[in-house]
């Protein structure tokens, strides 16, 4: 590897590990804050489970726990992790959020963390997390938070970015799909985590990152505002809002 290319990989691997930190930050709050929360710890849904941090947080604390995701190479990821670190508690499925493939009141827990922005229809999905929830069991979820403004500039570029993408939530938003939808929200956490723009931009293909971080970067000052973007370097950083509710079934 040349020398020019070696500093790439090395720039590369830097703004993953930051990823990293990130993603363990979201786990400790989940285990710090919303585990306590739980009375009965016998069987927990984990949907859009992806690479399974939620799921390997659940299974050290409850009997059973059962992962869906959509696809099938985030899920072989998660086993394949679960299998190295000999988590036996979980089991895998691949399944759509729209349509459990479960009996009625079958889970204590169900959560749903950085997910419902990729979901067609959440109402329909939380209409079947509601039916697999055993009578009060709790629906834990969490996702990116914005400001009708930021929702309006940053979910075009999301879409680019990320073609399964399929929309941003307001606050108000995310209050009115659970109570209007049978939840009773409980608890509310909020808090913000760090993003590099140019990892951020990395998910999508490679002939149009560079336009996803220009035109990222002419967002309106705004947005940028709200996002917290600052340079560190020759990085860009975002400091996003995350809500993460706890809410328990209502009828
Ligand atoms: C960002 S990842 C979620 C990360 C994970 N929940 C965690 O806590 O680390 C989003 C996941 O949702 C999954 N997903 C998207 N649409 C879905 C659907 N309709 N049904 C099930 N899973 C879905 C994606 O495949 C992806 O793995």
């Amino acid at each position: 590897m040349c020398q020019k290319e070696s500093k790439r990989q090395k720039h590369i691997e830097k703004m993953f590990r930051e990823r990293e930190k990130s993603l363990r930050k979201a786990s400790e709050i989940f285990e710090q804050k919303v585990i306590p929360y739980f009375n009965n710890l016998n069987e927990s849904l984990d949907i859009g489970t992806g690479s399974g941090y939620t799921a390997f947080t659940l299974a050290k604390h409850f009997k059973k726990v059962v992962s869906i995701d959509s696809e099938p190479k985030c899920l072989k990821t998660a086993e394949i992790k679960a299998a190295r670190e000999n988590i036996k508690n979980i089991q895998f499925f691949q399944m759509d959020a729209h349509k459990l493939k479960f009996p009625d009141e079958s889970f204590d827990v169900v959560t749903c963390r950085a997910a419902i922005h990729h979901f067609d229809d959440p109402i329909k999905v939380l209409g079947e997390v509601h039916r697999v929830l055993k009578k009060e069991g709790f629906f834990v979820l969490m996702d990116f938070c914005f400001s009708e403004t930021a929702i309006r500039e940053l979910a075009p570029l999301s879409r680019i970015r990320e073609s399964d993408f399929r929309g941003y939530y307001t606050f108000h938003d995310y209050c009115d799909l659970l109570e209007s939808n049978s939840f009773l929200m409980e608890v509310i956490y909020t808090y913000t985590l760090p993003r590099v723009i140019q990892e951020w931009a990395a998910i999508a293909p490679e002939n149009i990152q560079e336009r996803i971080i220009n035109a990222f970067l002419n967002l309106s000052e705004k947005v940028h505002k709200e996002l917290r973007l600052y340079k560190e370097g020759d990085r860009y950083i975002m400091l996003y809002r995350i809500v993460e509710i706890i809410s328990k079934k209502w009828r």
